[in-house]
């Protein structure tokens, strides 16, 4: 496996290669990332990794100075998973200069849910992939359904602006007790820990409610919020959505439930496709 830092070392790597498979991450990597990782060596082409902490699609508030840097022990689960280049760039490599152009995804998909929490968090995510695209070229490119606005956003990105890429989404890892994996999972003390599993179990409540013939939907919405409120938890949204766009939710249509809410000091989303 290969180690560049800039765009041009990642060319040369390349070179003449017109089947990649590309799985960006922000490094910190857990099983999750793996399995993408194992969903892009599928494929059958080079598979191109990129660790890099964007600065970007984070709020000044937010963590981007404590966001774990772990490159070594990443680039050591990289390499049996079957990647075959890691890009890690430092930020003078992938921003020389102040990044004047970027990407603004459309405020009915990119203002709502995470991005009503997160202002420019969209941005600063569809700026970073659409330059790691013009770095890699890829054929295909594999994101975590963990994030499941962030990989429409995209999808949307790469249809709208006519991208030769394709778009796969990997499923949820999940630790054994249903906690989805993430980056920020190790942010949690033990007694956080075991209390996280609450997210996704609320969802699970949500999903036997549906399919159970529930159709109130905001009643189911408020529960969760409340159990998880009254368990310490600070909900930014619990929301039944339609998951071709994230709107309202109308019977008949497939339906996404997805949730983030902060734990202490650590915020953890998730989601689950009902029915
Ligand atoms: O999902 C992530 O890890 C990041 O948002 C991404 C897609 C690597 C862009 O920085």
């Amino acid at each position: 496996m290969q180690i560049v830092h800039s765009i041009a070392q990642l060319r040369a790597a390349l070179a003449g290669q017109a089947n990649t498979a590309f799985v960006p991450t922000m490094g910190n990597l857990h099983e999750g990332h793996l399995s993408l990782i194992k969903l892009a060596r599928a494929r059958g082409g080079p598979v191109v990794a990129s660790i890099f902490v964007n600065r970007l699609q984070f709020a000044p508030h937010e963590d981007f100075d404590t966001y774990p840097r772990t490159l070594e022990r990443d680039c050591q689960l990289l390499a049996p998973a079957g990647c075959d280049i890691v890009f890690a760039p430092s930020e003078k490599d992938l921003y020389p200069e102040p990044q004047g152009y970027k990407v603004h995804p459309p405020a009915e998909l990119a203002d709502i849910l995470e991005g009503h929490f997160r202002p420019g968090f969209f941005t600063g995510v569809c700026t970073v992939v659409l330059k790691l695209f013009n770095a890699v070229q890829p054929k295909v490119a594999v994101f975590g359904k963990k994030d499941y606005q962030q990989l429409m956003v995209i999808r949307r990105m790469v249809d709208q602006l006519a991208l030769p890429i394709t778009i796969v989404g990997g499923e949820t890892g999940r630790a054994p007790d249903g906690l989805a994996l993430s980056s920020r999972n190790g942010y949690l003390d033990a007694a956080q820990r075991a209390e996280a599993v609450q997210l996704s179990a609320a969802l699970r409540r949500i999903e036997a409610a549906t399919s159970a013939g529930e159709r109130d939907w905001t009643k189911l919405e408020v529960e969760a919020m409340n159990t998880l409120i009254a368990r310490g938890w600070a909900p930014d949204y619990v929301a039944i959505r339609r998951r071709r766009d994230l709107g309202a939710p109308c019977e008949g249509e497939p339906l996404v439930v997805l949730a983030a809410a902060k734990l202490g000091t650590t915020r953890l989303i998730d989601n689950l496709e009902l029915g």
